[in-house]
């Protein structure tokens, strides 16, 4: 796959089928997700493979209690306009994808938790979203989760953490194929993203539609 389809088209996909991951294709996401930068190239991450149906299941119990509360707490005003048929269309389809991940989280074949140590998830979070484009790759759906740090002691001994480990869970991806389309990730406008020179300052260019696939390409050139 082209590198930039993979860029483009790399989004958090929370509906995935429970077949599992074949063993050749998940070595090929994590030894490309291996490769990412570190700091110092010291190599500060580690991947947690979890398959268990018991340990999924206990995972989908736990992150449903966040959700939970989550809807209660900081996303509170959206979950309100959701129900009250106020929202956007695209915060419906969001709150609705996250709702099924909360219910089916344990139907991912893979949750692929990412370790690092505390204060340093920088070095982490490189090789996270490699993996989630090597998923990308392969036909296998991500999506980028932290929710489960709000209960992190209880995370940690499912993981089977020795106490004083110098590793923390830092995110959590369900793994699989995704029963949804794949398609460019909707975004702010490049000019809202980007200052030029100073902070603030706007960069005096404009684009109105994402530069892949190249818009002014004709079709028969594609
Ligand atoms: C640091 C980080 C934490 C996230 N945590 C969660 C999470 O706990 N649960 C979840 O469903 N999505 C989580 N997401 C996914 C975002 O909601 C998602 O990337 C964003 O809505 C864009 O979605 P899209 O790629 O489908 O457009 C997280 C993403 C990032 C980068």
């Amino acid at each position: 796959m082209d590198v930039r389809e993979a860029l483009y088209t790399t989004r958090a996909m929370r509906r995935l089928a429970p077949d599992p991951i074949p063993d050749d294709v998940l070595l090929r996401i994590l030894d490309a997700a291996i490769r990412a930068p570190s700091a110092g190239n010291q190599h500060r991450f580690r991947f947690l493979v979890v398959k268990d149906p018991a340990t999924k299941q206990a995972f989908q119990a736990l992150y449903r209690e966040v959700f939970d509360e989550l809807n209660e707490t900081r996303y509170a005003a959206m979950a309100e306009a959701v129900r009250t048929g106020t929202a956007t269309p695209d915060q419906v389809r969001v709150s609705n994808s996250a709702a099924h991940l909360a219910d089916h989280l344990h139907d991912a074949p893979v949750l692929l938790f990412a370790l690092g140590r505390p204060g340093e998830e920088s070095s982490v979070f490189p090789a996270v979203w490699s993996a989630c484009l090597a998923a990308r790759a392969e036909g296998i759906g991500s999506t980028v989760t932290t929710m489960l740090k709000s209960r992190r002691v209880e995370s940690e001994a499912l993981l089977g953490l020795p106490e004083g480990c110098e590793y923390q869970m830092t995110a959590m991806l369900p793994l699989g194929r995704p029963t949804g389309r794949w398609g460019v990730a909707e975004r702010r406008p490049l000019q809202e993203m980007v200052y030029l020179e100073r902070w603030g300052r706007p960069p005096g260019w404009t684009v109105d539609e994402a530069l892949w696939p190249d818009p002014h390409a004709s079709k028969g050139a594609r």
